[in-house]
């Protein structure tokens, strides 16, 4: 990204603002006004994590789920992130969405903190699938997509940038703030559905099994066999579909999308003083002991 020359209206789109109290940047704002009035359908699904959660996985997941069997050629002709676009960027998305897709149900993903998920979708009762990712991995994945995602704020170097995510500076704000709020609305919802990226790496299809009976959908064996190894890290890394290689906006120089796809590459990042100056400012800002999210691993 060091030697990228911006050539268009995206480096305009960089800087980090607060926007009603959480870190952004235009490109998640500009269309707010858009997307705060988006008519959700009773039948949209919407996706949301915290950035590098595990958004595309589960994304992919959804993606076969539904029309896997119905509409083969969404696999082979459309990357993912068309198949499921920005709830951020969705009235532009959705009219440029290409022929011969499926339409229904419409698979919607977002980045946005629960307080600025439009109305729509709680009035439509919609079906919400939360994913949340332990801290230190989440931190370590967001600062390789941020030096080579041209949407995102140049990450600076690593200290700093540890610094930052703990106190909410970096795009969509606090990771805290983020699962906390998610959890918390999940009490009250029973249509928030909350997994872990650490259990999707655990069992797969076990996984699976727990969004599908979330959603009311039953594959067959076959077909559930077949969805629990397509979506596994190094095929979905090789599949040009899924791994980001058709994105523009992507500095593949740089680094990869699909990265290393495991749980605990934080002890490659942290020292161990960082490490204890982290779980001292976890404690404080996670107090609910019924979210167990683990920094363990
Ligand atoms: P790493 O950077 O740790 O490798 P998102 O889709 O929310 O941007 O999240 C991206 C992270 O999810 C990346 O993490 C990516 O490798 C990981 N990921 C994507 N697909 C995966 C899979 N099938 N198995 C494990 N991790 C996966």
């Amino acid at each position: 990204k060091s030697s990228y020359t911006c050539p268009d209206i995206m480096c305009l789109l960089l800087p980090l603002f607060d926007f009603r109290g959480v870190s952004m940047t235009h490109f998640f704002t500009d269309n707010w006004e858009n997307v705060q009035n988006f008519k959700a359908r009773p039948d949209d699904v919407l996706i949301a994590t915290y950035p590098k959660a595990g958004t595309t996985w589960v994304s992919y997941i959804l993606d076969l789920l539904y029309f896997g069997q119905t509409s083969p050629e969404r696999q082979t002709s459309v990357p993912i992130y068309e198949r499921v676009p920005f709830l951020e960027l969705i009235v532009p998305k959705f009219r440029s969405v290409k022929s011969g897709l499926p339409t229904s149900p419409r698979l919607i993903k977002t980045h946005f903190p629960v307080q600025f998920v439009p109305k729509s979708f709680w009035e439509q009762n919609c079906k919400i699938i939360y994913v949340a990712r332990n801290a230190k991995d989440n931190m370590v994945s967001y600062f390789h997509f941020d030096s080579m995602a041209m949407i995102e704020p140049d990450p600076g170097d690593w200290n700093n940038y540890f610094q930052r995510f703990m106190q909410g500076k970096v795009v969509t704000g606090s990771w805290y703030d983020h699962v906390n709020g998610w959890w918390k609305k999940k009490q009250t919802s029973p249509n928030v559905h909350y997994m872990f990226y650490e259990d999707l790496v655990e069992d797969t299809g076990r996984e699976i099994d727990k969004l599908c009976s979330f959603l009311g959908l039953s594959p067959s064996e076959d077909e559930r066999k077949r969805i629990t190894g397509g979506v596994q890290f190094d095929k979905m890394k090789k599949n040009n579909m899924t791994n980001y290689s058709t994105h523009a906006r992507m500095d593949f120089k740089t680094g990869s999308f699909m990265r290393k796809g495991r749980v605990g590459d934080w002890k490659n990042h942290f020292t161990v003083a960082q490490n204890e100056e982290f779980d001292e400012d976890y404690k404080k800002k996670m107090k609910d002991p019924t979210l167990q999210l683990r920094t363990d691993l």
